[in-house]
């Protein structure tokens, strides 16, 4: 089929634009990957409806887990969305940021514990590519967005913290998130927004707890409204672990940050207070940190690409099919925000 290949030819090319070499392996998959309704048919936006939930945009970010096979095919999907509301006649615009956990068929969780903590409000450092990288389609892992450096001193704080003794998940990630509100490693003090990390909020989840609050996976009848299934392998579990809503103003930059900012999500595994049998899915702290951020890219613009684009494919210059992208996507962010 000559369509679809020129078609990944030129995704291809507007992905080069913002990947590193090194990021290529970790993609962030978008709205194209997982194939998200297009409504109205035959329109530019994508409407993603996961149970009560409708969204425009996705980012879906594997969690890196290094060896454990217990752990292996967890993603964070961030979707994004906006609403304008009018308050005692004044306009304002509300952003909502949903953060799914992703997780395979038969994922273990006896015995296991887990916390997530967001880091809501990180410096305008953390950004994937330079000056010239669109922000919409920017791409790469956290290493990337805020060295390596910095990564590997989160994960080293998080796993110094003693999770071990709480009854509560809740009480232990609430431990976690204190440790990173009353300390800043040096390693990341440009990606903090002030001396401190600010606007670092914790989830809790321990499915053999009796914790009503737990994330549960969107299942039965709670998917019968979903027209959409935004993960990785269709075949996972979507748990919606955080909900987020700001207010806004209606400058081009605040929606920018909104829809496209990045948000590191440290994911850390434990073991069940008293747990240390060898059937537990998890014997000691596993903790990873995962840069996810919605990517502006639907069917409909990447066949809107493919269609229009064939000749600067062949030629090569990815400048020209970036313009062209940018022009389409700027009419999708048109048409979200009204
Ligand atoms: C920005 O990144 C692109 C793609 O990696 C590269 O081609 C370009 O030279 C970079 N520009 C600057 C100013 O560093
Ligand atoms: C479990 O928590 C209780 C307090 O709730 C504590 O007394 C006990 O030592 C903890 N057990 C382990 C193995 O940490
Ligand atoms: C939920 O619904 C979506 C959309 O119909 C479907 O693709 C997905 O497989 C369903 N998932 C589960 C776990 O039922
Ligand atoms: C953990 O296992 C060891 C040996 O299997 C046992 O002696 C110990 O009591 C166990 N601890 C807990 C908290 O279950």
């Amino acid at each position: 089929m000559p369509h679809q290949q020129s078609s990944i030819a030129l995704l291809a090319l507007v992905a080069a634009a913002a990947l590193t070499p090194h990021a290529a392996a970790q993609k962030i998959l978008s709205c194209a990957d997982v194939e998200c309704p297009i409504i109205p048919a035959g329109g530019r936006v994508a409407k993603c409806t996961v149970a009560d939930k409708t969204f425009e945009m996705v980012g879906i970010s594997q969690i890196d887990v290094g060896d454990n096979d217990n752990l292996a095919g967890l993603s964070w999907t961030k979707a994004v969305t906006a609403k304008d509301k009018e308050d005692n006649g004044k306009k304002t615009r509300e952003f909502e940021q949903l953060f799914y956990l992703g997780t395979p068929l038969g994922f273990r969780t006896d015995g296991m514990r887990a916390c997530a903590l967001f880091f809501n409000k990180v410096s305008d450092r953390v950004k994937f590519g330079n000056d010239t990288t669109p922000v919409e389609i920017g791409q790469g892992t956290c290493g990337d967005a805020m060295t390596s450096n910095c990564v590997n001193a989160i994960l080293e704080r998080a796993k110094s913290v003693d999770l071990s003794g709480f009854r509560d998940t809740d009480d232990a990630c609430e431990r976690l998130e204190k440790e990173f509100e009353d300390n800043l490693d040096a390693a990341c003090q440009s990606f903090a927004t002030g001396s401190k990390w600010v606007d670092v909020e914790a989830e809790g989840s321990d499915d053999d707890d009796d914790d009503d609050d737990a994330p549960q996976p969107i299942v039965g009848d709670r998917n019968s409204t979903s027209n959409c299934w935004p993960t990785s392998t269709k075949s996972n579990d979507l748990r919606l672990v955080y909900d987020r809503d700001e207010d806004g103003d209606f400058l081009a930059g605040t929606a920018n940050k909104n829809f496209f900012g990045i948000t590191p999500v440290l994911t850390v595994f434990f073991p069940r207070n008293g747990t240390n049998s060898t059937s537990s899915a998890i014997t000691s702290v596993e903790a990873q940190l995962t840069c996810v951020k919605a990517i502006d890219l639907n069917t409909a613009l990447r066949d809107s690409l493919s269609s229009g684009n064939d000749e600067s494919a062949a030629s090569g210059p990815n400048a020209g099919v970036l313009g062209i992208w940018a022009g389409l996507a700027a009419v999708v962010l048109a048409v979200i925000l009204g």
